[in-house]
């Protein structure tokens, strides 16, 4: 012990066991352990200890009687203490056995302690729940994450690197590096730059992802690549997006889309074995236009059993002004019917009514109900003619008990307000198919699309090849041109993206050139691609999943900040370091940067 802390030193012991490895088949064995006090517990004369380490807790016991010097040192004990100490396992009294505990026949007499650190009393309690709000979780993250859920989070992220990584060696792909001081890649984002020091007023980007750098290793003969790899994106924070996360990003020479599916299938299957889930393959495909069709997103929860359906056509020349207006202006009507739904009350789809306006931009909440003589009950019911009604009954089978929900909006605003209805709804009234897990292909995206000022802009990202079929159509009618885009989609969210690439420099460049790039800027941005695919590139295509939110999904957390170890917060913040935070101007200096006062 040294005089003026009151604390030991470790002295050379070793920990034979881990705490939470210490069970019944230890009975009789002498233990020597390290770990932190839990929960310190005086009963007459005899003091109980919860210690705890990464395996879990057991109970040491100190016992005036064993050594009286252990025992009085034990008073010091308080909560998130160090310690290490020696004893003898033994079995606890029947009626204190801890059915809910590992180690809960047992205990641990201690006949030595060693106090290695004191502690300051934690900001919250070191258990499975807790009460503590998520900024003081996150600015106390050293605390938060002595908590079982996220050292089972952690834990189970390790299982998918280790399984992920064995499943692709398996399969031959060679993990290769790429860097981190890079050039802008276009995966839609804003990009974080670093200044550089060497390079007076030029700017490195941190990549978006490698998509890049992994078609550059392709046309070099780097078949079969893969990388676990942290990607850099300043987006609004979602619960799904971090600035920074971790993508597990593959790519293949000479490849096909079935080769690459295949690959994702058995590195999705090996990757959720470690969380318990069995998928089985083959995947269930969808094309993108059945999703966008059928659920109103490109990434749906089909456990969910209820389906939208559309209506445009039937309200192109209707007296309904209100639909047949957005008709005319290029927009849809679309609807979203649920059965047997009389518990849906008056109250509540008007709440929804103002729910959508309020937080979606919808213009209103159309909605039908069908009452027990087969009456409507709806606000526009009496703008419709009886073929309207007709068409609206055969189309969505709607019955007595039947409720309808209309949307007629542009067509990304009225999906995403039915594909949100239909999932709040679907999971409210308890429309889900039995099924914990869900994964499936989503294949056949479009190329393009047009942006808010009409222009042709892509969906996913610029390099993605287009259908060999649909190759011609560049020049006459590139909107109807199919990509070869697929996503990997786990319970509605986005697992992961790829496609085939555009291997041939003409083919990329005529991409470019139809997203109204203008040609200098094309060179100075991806000339060094190119360049490389003038090089003798490969076809070539690959994917990348979102290692995060697979990791999250296996979790079954809400959100990304439950299954990262110090995440930043929905302003971009890390609590627990302070950042970002202000420099030296010496520092600025070196950079040759000033700063101006920020922009109000
Ligand atoms: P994409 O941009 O779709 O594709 O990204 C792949 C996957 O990464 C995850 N992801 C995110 N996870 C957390 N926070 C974010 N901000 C975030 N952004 C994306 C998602 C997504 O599906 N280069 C292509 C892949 C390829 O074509 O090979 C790419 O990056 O799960
Ligand atoms: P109004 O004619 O504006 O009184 O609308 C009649 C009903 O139709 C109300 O219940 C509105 O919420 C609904 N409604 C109006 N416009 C739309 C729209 N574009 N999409 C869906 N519902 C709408």
């Amino acid at each position: 012990m040294t005089e003026s802390t009151g604390l030991d030193v470790q002295g050379g012991w070793q920990r034979s066991h881990k705490a939470g490895d210490v069970t019944a088949e230890r009975v009789g064995e002498e233990v020597v352990l390290g770990g932190w006090v839990q929960r310190r517990r005086d009963h007459g004369g005899v003091i109980f200890v919860d210690l705890r380490d990464r395996e879990g807790l057991v109970q040491i016991v100190f016992k005036p009687d064993t050594s009286p010097e252990c025992h009085e040192r034990a008073g010091v004990l308080r909560s998130e203490y160090v310690v290490m100490v020696r004893g003898r396992v033994q079995r606890r009294s029947p009626e204190t056995v801890n059915p809910n505990l590992a180690t809960g026949e047992v205990e641990v007499l201690v006949d030595e302690l060693r106090v290695l650190n004191s502690a300051t009393p934690p900001p919250f309690a070191i258990e499975e729940e807790t009460d503590a709000d998520e900024s003081t979780r996150l600015e106390h993250r050293v605390h938060d994450l002595r908590r079982p859920p996220l050292q089972r989070a952690l834990r189970l992220r390790h299982e998918l690197y280790q399984a992920v990584r064995a499943a692709l060696c398996e399969r031959d792909f060679l993990e290769i590096e790429t860097p981190m001081l890079a050039k802008s890649t276009p995966e839609g984002a804003r990009d974080f730059l670093v200044p550089s020091r060497l390079q007076p007023g030029a700017f490195y980007a941190l990549p978006q992802s490698p998509q890049i750098m992994k078609q550059l290793l392709m046309v070099s003969g780097f078949d079969r690549y893969f990388q676990i790899v942290r990607c850099f994106r300043d987006e609004d924070q979602r619960a799904d997006r971090q600035l920074e996360f971790t993508q597990i990003d593959l790519e293949l020479a000479f490849t096909t889309v079935e080769e690459v599916l295949d690959v994702l299938e058995a590195v999705t299957v090996a990757g959720c074995a470690t969380a318990g889930i069995d998928v089985a393959r083959p995947f269930p495909r969808i094309t993108h236009a059945e999703a966008m069709a059928k659920y109103g997103v490109d990434r749906p929860d089909t456990r969910i059993q209820l389906e939208l359906v559309d209506l445009t056509d039937t309200f192109a020349e209707s007296g309904f002004n209100a639909f047949r207006s957005v008709v005319e202006k290029g927009g849809i009507v679309k609807c979203l019917p649920i059965h047997d739904a009389k518990e849906v009350s008056r109250g509540q789809i008007d709440k929804l009514e103002s729910f959508v306006r309020k937080e979606l931009g919808a213009k209103g909440l159309a909605w039908v109900r069908v009452d027990d003589e087969g009456g409507w009950q709806s606000p526009i019911a009496k703008f419709l003619s009886d073929e309207e009604r007709a068409t609206i009954t055969s189309r969505t089978n709607a019955r007595p008990g039947s409720l309808i929900f209309f949307q007629a909006d542009e067509a990304p605003r009225a999906n995403a307000i039915l594909a949100r209805l239909r999932v709040d709804l679907g999971e409210r009234l308890g429309r889900v198919d039995g099924r914990d897990h869900e994964v499936l292909f989503v294949v056949d995206f479009p190329i393009f699309e047009r942006d808010d000022d009409g222009n042709l802009t892509y969906v996913h990202q610029p390099f993605v090849a287009p259908l060999e079929e649909d190759l011609e159509k560049l020049d006459s009618d590139p909107e109807a041109v199919r990509g070869t885009h697929y996503d990997v989609v786990m319970n509605g969210v986005e697992l992961g993206s790829g496609s085939l690439r555009n291997h041939r420099a003409d083919v990329q460049r005529r991409i470019f050139e139809l997203m109204g790039y203008a040609k200098a800027d094309t060179e100075e941005r991806f000339g060094f691609l190119l360049e490389a695919l003038e090089a003798g590139a490969p076809p070539h295509g690959g994917f990348a999943f979102g290692f995060d939110r697979w990791a999250m999904q296996l979790a079954g957390a809400p959100s990304l900040r439950d299954v990262i170890a110090f995440p930043k917060t929905q302003r971009g913040q890390d609590l627990l370091m302070n950042a970002p935070s202000p420099v030296a101007n010496e520092q600025l200096d070196e950079l040759s940067l000033r700063v101006r006062a920020p922009k109000k």
